[in-house]
Protein backbone atom coordinates (compact mmCIF):
# COMPACT_ATOMS: atom_id res chain seq x y z
CA UNK A 1 0.00 0.00 0.00
CA UNK A 2 2.91 2.27 0.84
CA UNK A 3 4.23 1.98 -2.32
CA UNK A 4 0.96 2.52 -4.33
CA UNK A 5 1.12 5.86 -2.16
CA UNK A 6 4.59 6.80 -3.41
CA UNK A 7 3.68 6.12 -6.83
CA UNK A 8 0.37 7.98 -6.93
CA UNK A 9 2.88 10.34 -5.48
CA UNK A 10 5.18 10.74 -8.43
CA UNK A 11 2.57 11.02 -10.70
CA UNK A 12 1.00 13.84 -9.05
CA UNK A 13 4.33 15.84 -8.63
CA UNK A 14 5.54 15.71 -12.54
CA UNK A 15 1.92 16.17 -13.43
CA UNK A 16 2.42 19.57 -16.19
CA UNK A 17 0.25 22.18 -15.12
CA UNK A 18 0.38 25.23 -17.78
CA UNK A 19 -2.62 26.62 -17.71
CA UNK A 20 -6.48 26.40 -17.28
CA UNK A 21 -7.07 23.48 -18.60
CA UNK A 22 -4.74 21.46 -17.56
CA UNK A 23 -5.75 23.12 -14.02
CA UNK A 24 -9.45 21.45 -14.25
CA UNK A 25 -8.00 18.39 -15.52
CA UNK A 26 -5.41 17.93 -12.56
CA UNK A 27 -8.15 18.57 -10.22
CA UNK A 28 -10.55 16.04 -12.00
CA UNK A 29 -7.75 13.48 -12.25
CA UNK A 30 -6.68 13.86 -8.56
CA UNK A 31 -9.04 16.09 -6.41
CA UNK A 32 -12.59 15.06 -7.61
CA UNK A 33 -15.07 13.11 -5.35
CA UNK A 34 -14.18 10.03 -7.95
CA UNK A 35 -10.38 11.10 -8.40
CA UNK A 36 -7.25 9.13 -7.37
CA UNK A 37 -6.53 10.65 -3.92
CA UNK A 38 -10.09 9.96 -2.58
CA UNK A 39 -9.72 6.29 -4.24
CA UNK A 40 -7.03 5.66 -2.58
CA UNK A 41 -8.68 6.60 0.87
CA UNK A 42 -11.28 4.07 0.18
CA UNK A 43 -8.68 1.10 0.44
CA UNK A 44 -8.02 2.16 4.07
CA UNK A 45 -10.61 0.10 5.15
CA UNK A 46 -8.76 -3.03 3.83
CA UNK A 47 -4.97 -2.34 5.30
CA UNK A 48 -3.85 -4.45 8.70
CA UNK A 49 -5.02 -2.88 11.66
CA UNK A 50 -1.37 -3.02 12.84
CA UNK A 51 -0.46 -1.11 9.88
CA UNK A 52 -3.12 1.44 9.48
CA UNK A 53 -2.00 4.11 11.60
CA UNK A 54 1.11 4.71 9.03
CA UNK A 55 -0.84 4.15 6.39
CA UNK A 56 -3.16 6.67 6.99
CA UNK A 57 -0.74 9.35 7.73
CA UNK A 58 0.90 8.60 4.33
CA UNK A 59 -2.01 8.93 2.71
CA UNK A 60 -2.93 12.47 4.28
CA UNK A 61 0.11 13.54 3.38
CA UNK A 62 -0.51 12.68 -0.27
CA UNK A 63 -3.73 14.22 -0.18
CA UNK A 64 -2.27 17.58 1.45
CA UNK A 65 0.55 17.56 -1.17
CA UNK A 66 -1.81 17.27 -4.01
CA UNK A 67 -4.14 19.92 -2.67
CA UNK A 68 -0.93 22.44 -2.22
CA UNK A 69 0.50 21.57 -5.93
CA UNK A 70 -3.23 22.97 -6.80
CA UNK A 71 -3.19 25.79 -4.79
CA UNK A 72 0.26 26.72 -6.09
CA UNK A 73 -0.08 26.18 -9.54
CA UNK A 74 -3.58 27.92 -9.60
CA UNK A 75 -2.26 31.44 -7.48
CA UNK A 76 0.83 31.01 -10.47
CA UNK A 77 -1.82 30.87 -13.41
CA UNK A 78 -3.98 33.74 -11.70
CA UNK A 79 -0.71 35.71 -11.77
CA UNK A 80 0.20 35.36 -15.57
CA UNK A 81 -3.29 36.81 -16.22
CA UNK A 82 -3.03 39.64 -14.62
CA UNK A 83 0.99 40.23 -15.74
CA UNK A 84 -0.38 39.70 -19.57
CA UNK A 85 -3.12 42.11 -19.10
CA UNK A 86 -1.24 44.67 -17.75
CA UNK A 87 1.03 44.10 -20.85
CA UNK A 88 -1.53 44.65 -23.48
CA UNK A 89 -3.88 46.77 -22.48
CA UNK A 90 -4.23 50.41 -20.42
CA UNK A 91 -6.72 49.34 -17.47
CA UNK A 92 -7.04 53.56 -16.91
CA UNK A 93 -9.22 53.87 -20.25
CA UNK A 94 -12.65 54.33 -19.47
CA UNK A 95 -14.72 51.44 -20.73
CA UNK A 96 -17.44 51.48 -23.43
CA UNK A 97 -20.61 52.16 -21.89
CA UNK A 98 -23.09 49.82 -21.87
CA UNK A 99 -26.58 50.58 -22.57
CA UNK A 100 -28.89 49.74 -19.23
CA UNK A 101 -32.48 48.89 -20.78
CA UNK A 102 -35.56 50.27 -18.72
CA UNK A 103 -39.21 49.39 -17.64
CA UNK A 104 -41.68 50.49 -20.27
CA UNK A 105 -43.68 53.78 -19.16
CA UNK A 106 -46.69 52.23 -18.54
CA UNK A 107 -44.90 48.87 -16.67
CA UNK A 108 -43.69 51.49 -14.36
CA UNK A 109 -47.01 53.66 -13.96
CA UNK A 110 -48.75 50.45 -13.36
CA UNK A 111 -46.16 49.13 -10.98
CA UNK A 112 -46.36 53.01 -8.90
CA UNK A 113 -50.53 52.33 -8.67
CA UNK A 114 -50.46 48.16 -7.57
CA UNK A 115 -47.81 49.64 -4.55
CA UNK A 116 -50.41 52.05 -3.68
CA UNK A 117 -53.30 49.49 -3.58
CA UNK A 118 -51.12 47.08 -2.00
CA UNK A 119 -51.16 49.86 0.77
CA UNK A 120 -54.69 50.32 0.73
CA UNK A 121 -55.07 46.30 1.26
CA UNK A 122 -56.51 45.27 -2.66
CA UNK A 123 -55.40 42.24 -3.38
CA UNK A 124 -54.66 42.06 -7.45
CA UNK A 125 -57.05 39.83 -9.89
CA UNK A 126 -57.20 38.81 -13.84
CA UNK A 127 -59.44 37.99 -16.30
CA UNK A 128 -59.12 36.89 -20.27
CA UNK A 129 -58.55 39.49 -22.94
CA UNK A 130 -60.77 37.34 -24.74
CA UNK A 131 -64.84 38.09 -23.34
CA UNK A 132 -67.75 36.27 -23.95
CA UNK A 133 -70.88 38.88 -24.65
CA UNK A 134 -72.31 38.25 -21.01
CA UNK A 135 -69.49 39.06 -19.03
CA UNK A 136 -68.31 41.99 -21.21
CA UNK A 137 -72.10 43.84 -21.36
CA UNK A 138 -74.98 41.96 -20.58
CA UNK A 139 -74.07 40.97 -16.62
CA UNK A 140 -73.21 44.74 -16.52
CA UNK A 141 -76.30 46.19 -17.25
CA UNK A 142 -75.97 47.20 -21.08
CA UNK A 143 -79.25 46.85 -22.66
CA UNK A 144 -79.35 44.80 -25.73
CA UNK A 145 -78.97 47.58 -28.27
CA UNK A 146 -76.61 49.70 -26.44
CA UNK A 147 -74.28 51.55 -28.57
CA UNK A 148 -71.60 49.94 -26.81
CA UNK A 149 -71.93 46.85 -28.32
CA UNK A 150 -71.98 48.26 -32.14
CA UNK A 151 -69.20 46.56 -34.65
CA UNK A 152 -68.00 50.58 -34.41
CA UNK A 153 -66.99 50.27 -31.12
CA UNK A 154 -66.29 46.44 -30.20
CA UNK A 155 -63.94 44.43 -31.96
CA UNK A 156 -65.61 40.91 -32.09
CA UNK A 157 -64.17 37.85 -32.17
CA UNK A 158 -66.98 35.60 -32.87
CA UNK A 159 -70.63 37.24 -33.42
CA UNK A 160 -73.26 34.10 -33.64
CA UNK A 161 -76.97 34.11 -35.11
CA UNK A 162 -77.31 31.01 -32.48
CA UNK A 163 -79.23 33.27 -29.28
CA UNK A 164 -77.78 29.66 -27.60
CA UNK A 165 -74.19 30.60 -28.41
CA UNK A 166 -72.62 33.92 -27.14
CA UNK A 167 -70.72 36.62 -28.78
CA UNK A 168 -66.84 36.79 -28.55
CA UNK A 169 -65.40 39.95 -27.96
CA UNK A 170 -61.89 41.52 -27.38
CA UNK A 171 -63.09 42.89 -23.76
CA UNK A 172 -63.73 46.76 -24.22
CA UNK A 173 -63.14 47.33 -20.70
CA UNK A 174 -61.65 46.00 -17.25
CA UNK A 175 -65.25 45.71 -15.85
CA UNK A 176 -66.14 41.87 -17.03
CA UNK A 177 -63.02 40.73 -14.41
CA UNK A 178 -66.00 42.49 -11.54
CA UNK A 179 -67.92 39.77 -12.98
CA UNK A 180 -66.20 37.39 -12.57
CA UNK A 181 -64.59 38.00 -8.99
CA UNK A 182 -67.92 38.52 -7.87
CA UNK A 183 -68.76 34.77 -9.86
CA UNK A 184 -65.71 33.16 -7.75
CA UNK A 185 -65.71 34.87 -4.58
CA UNK A 186 -67.88 36.59 -1.86
CA UNK A 187 -67.99 39.45 0.12
CA UNK A 188 -65.59 41.07 1.37
CA UNK A 189 -63.81 41.53 -1.92
CA UNK A 190 -61.25 44.38 -1.90
CA UNK A 191 -59.23 43.99 -5.48
CA UNK A 192 -57.62 46.21 -8.32
CA UNK A 193 -57.71 44.23 -11.61
CA UNK A 194 -54.99 45.48 -14.19
CA UNK A 195 -55.25 45.01 -17.83
CA UNK A 196 -55.43 45.41 -21.63
CA UNK A 197 -58.64 46.33 -23.44
CA UNK A 198 -59.46 46.79 -27.08
CA UNK A 199 -61.59 49.48 -29.03
CA UNK A 200 -62.57 49.93 -32.46
CA UNK A 201 -60.99 53.62 -32.69
CA UNK A 202 -59.66 55.80 -35.14
CA UNK A 203 -55.97 56.24 -34.01
CA UNK A 204 -54.86 59.72 -33.35
CA UNK A 205 -52.79 61.43 -30.88
CA UNK A 206 -55.47 60.98 -28.29
CA UNK A 207 -56.92 57.49 -28.87
CA UNK A 208 -55.46 53.96 -29.83
CA UNK A 209 -57.06 50.69 -30.20
CA UNK A 210 -55.64 49.34 -27.28
CA UNK A 211 -54.79 50.95 -23.87
CA UNK A 212 -54.75 49.48 -20.34
CA UNK A 213 -57.07 50.18 -17.95
CA UNK A 214 -57.01 48.90 -14.22
CA UNK A 215 -60.44 48.04 -12.37
CA UNK A 216 -61.21 48.49 -8.62
CA UNK A 217 -64.00 46.68 -6.97
CA UNK A 218 -64.81 46.56 -3.37
CA UNK A 219 -67.74 44.93 -1.94
CA UNK A 220 -68.95 44.58 1.78
CA UNK A 221 -71.78 45.63 3.90
CA UNK A 222 -72.16 48.87 4.14
CA UNK A 223 -70.62 50.63 1.48
CA UNK A 224 -70.97 53.96 1.12
CA UNK A 225 -69.98 56.86 -1.96
CA UNK A 226 -68.12 58.86 0.90
CA UNK A 227 -66.19 55.71 1.01
CA UNK A 228 -65.35 55.53 -2.65
CA UNK A 229 -64.93 59.05 -2.26
CA UNK A 230 -62.05 58.81 0.14
CA UNK A 231 -60.40 55.90 -1.88
CA UNK A 232 -60.23 57.98 -5.19
CA UNK A 233 -58.66 61.38 -3.22
CA UNK A 234 -56.08 58.85 -1.11
CA UNK A 235 -55.18 57.29 -4.25
CA UNK A 236 -54.47 60.52 -6.25
CA UNK A 237 -52.97 62.01 -3.70
CA UNK A 238 -50.29 59.30 -3.34
CA UNK A 239 -50.14 59.00 -6.76
CA UNK A 240 -49.48 62.59 -7.95
CA UNK A 241 -48.49 64.51 -4.60
CA UNK A 242 -50.81 66.04 -1.88
CA UNK A 243 -51.31 68.70 -3.63
CA UNK A 244 -52.75 67.52 -6.79
CA UNK A 245 -55.63 69.68 -8.27
CA UNK A 246 -58.84 67.24 -8.89
CA UNK A 247 -62.51 67.05 -9.14
CA UNK A 248 -65.44 64.69 -9.57
CA UNK A 249 -68.49 65.04 -11.53
CA UNK A 250 -71.22 62.94 -12.26
CA UNK A 251 -71.33 60.25 -14.98
CA UNK A 252 -73.54 57.73 -16.56
CA UNK A 253 -72.58 53.87 -16.81
CA UNK A 254 -75.33 51.23 -17.00
CA UNK A 255 -73.48 49.01 -14.75
CA UNK A 256 -73.08 51.75 -11.74
CA UNK A 257 -75.51 54.29 -9.82
CA UNK A 258 -74.84 56.72 -8.54
CA UNK A 259 -71.64 57.20 -11.32
CA UNK A 260 -69.31 59.75 -11.30
CA UNK A 261 -66.20 60.68 -13.28
CA UNK A 262 -62.48 62.03 -12.11
CA UNK A 263 -60.74 64.69 -13.82
CA UNK A 264 -56.98 66.03 -13.01
CA UNK A 265 -55.88 68.95 -13.82
CA UNK A 266 -52.85 69.08 -15.57
CA UNK A 267 -50.18 71.95 -15.69
CA UNK A 268 -48.58 72.00 -18.95
CA UNK A 269 -46.07 74.54 -18.15
CA UNK A 270 -43.99 77.04 -20.16
CA UNK A 271 -47.07 79.20 -21.63
CA UNK A 272 -49.33 76.79 -22.26
CA UNK A 273 -52.61 76.49 -20.65
CA UNK A 274 -53.36 73.75 -18.15
CA UNK A 275 -56.33 71.62 -18.65
CA UNK A 276 -58.48 68.79 -16.98
CA UNK A 277 -58.06 65.24 -17.81
CA UNK A 278 -60.29 62.69 -17.23
CA UNK A 279 -58.37 59.87 -15.79
CA UNK A 280 -61.45 57.41 -14.44
CA UNK A 281 -64.95 56.64 -14.70
CA UNK A 282 -66.47 55.03 -11.07
CA UNK A 283 -69.30 54.63 -9.46
CA UNK A 284 -71.41 52.58 -6.69
CA UNK A 285 -72.14 49.10 -8.23
CA UNK A 286 -75.67 48.96 -9.43
CA UNK A 287 -77.99 46.28 -7.61
CA UNK A 288 -78.43 44.74 -11.52
CA UNK A 289 -74.41 43.96 -11.38
CA UNK A 290 -75.01 41.89 -8.66
CA UNK A 291 -78.13 39.90 -9.08
CA UNK A 292 -76.08 39.39 -12.43
CA UNK A 293 -72.95 38.03 -10.50
CA UNK A 294 -74.67 36.16 -7.73
CA UNK A 295 -73.91 38.61 -5.20
CA UNK A 296 -77.08 39.49 -2.34
CA UNK A 297 -77.93 43.00 -3.29
CA UNK A 298 -80.09 43.11 -0.08
CA UNK A 299 -76.90 43.08 1.69
CA UNK A 300 -74.21 43.96 0.07
CA UNK A 301 -73.04 47.47 -1.31
CA UNK A 302 -70.13 48.48 -3.47
CA UNK A 303 -68.43 50.50 -5.38
CA UNK A 304 -66.29 50.54 -8.57
CA UNK A 305 -63.67 52.15 -10.89
CA UNK A 306 -61.57 51.61 -14.15
CA UNK A 307 -58.88 53.87 -14.74
CA UNK A 308 -56.73 54.56 -17.65
CA UNK A 309 -53.12 53.69 -16.86
CA UNK A 310 -52.07 55.76 -20.23
CA UNK A 311 -53.85 58.58 -18.64
CA UNK A 312 -52.23 58.84 -15.79
CA UNK A 313 -48.49 57.88 -17.30
CA UNK A 314 -49.67 60.65 -19.55
CA UNK A 315 -49.78 62.83 -16.68
CA UNK A 316 -47.03 61.56 -14.96
CA UNK A 317 -44.41 62.44 -17.89
CA UNK A 318 -46.16 64.92 -19.73
CA UNK A 319 -46.39 62.54 -22.90
CA UNK A 320 -48.75 64.62 -25.45
CA UNK A 321 -49.15 61.73 -28.03
CA UNK A 322 -50.53 58.08 -26.79
CA UNK A 323 -49.10 56.26 -29.97
CA UNK A 324 -45.50 56.97 -28.32
CA UNK A 325 -46.19 54.29 -25.67
CA UNK A 326 -46.61 51.49 -28.59
CA UNK A 327 -44.07 52.39 -31.33
CA UNK A 328 -41.32 51.13 -29.43
CA UNK A 329 -38.95 54.03 -30.37
CA UNK A 330 -36.09 53.71 -27.91
CA UNK A 331 -35.32 57.23 -28.19
CA UNK A 332 -38.67 57.47 -26.59
CA UNK A 333 -38.17 54.25 -24.11
CA UNK A 334 -34.63 55.51 -23.06
CA UNK A 335 -35.72 58.91 -21.19
CA UNK A 336 -37.60 56.31 -18.61
CA UNK A 337 -34.46 54.83 -17.32
N1 LIG B 1 -65.63 50.48 -17.54
C1 LIG B 1 -65.74 51.92 -17.57
C2 LIG B 1 -65.03 52.42 -18.84
O1 LIG B 1 -64.29 51.67 -19.45
C3 LIG B 1 -65.12 52.56 -16.36
C4 LIG B 1 -65.82 52.25 -15.08
C5 LIG B 1 -65.46 51.14 -14.32
C6 LIG B 1 -66.84 53.06 -14.61
C7 LIG B 1 -66.10 50.85 -13.13
C8 LIG B 1 -67.48 52.78 -13.42
C9 LIG B 1 -67.11 51.69 -12.70
O2 LIG B 1 -65.19 53.54 -19.24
Amino acid sequence: MLEDIKTLLDEISSYSIQNEEELEEYRLEFLSRNGKVQTMFKQLGQVPKEERAAVGKAMNEAKNTAQTIFDEAKAALEKQVTRNLSAKDDLSLTPPEMPLGSLHPLTQTLNEMKQIFYRLGFTIAHGPEIEDDFHNFTALNFPPNHPARDEQDTFFIRKSDDPKVDDLVLRTHTSPVQIRLMENQKPPIRSIMPGRVYRNEAVSPKSYFLFHQVEALYVDENVSVADLKETLITFVKLMFGSDVKYRLRPGFFPFTEPSLEMDIWWDQGGNSKGKWLEILGAGMVDPNVFDAAGIDSEKYTGFAWGMGVERIAILRHEIDDIRTFYDNDIRFLEQFT
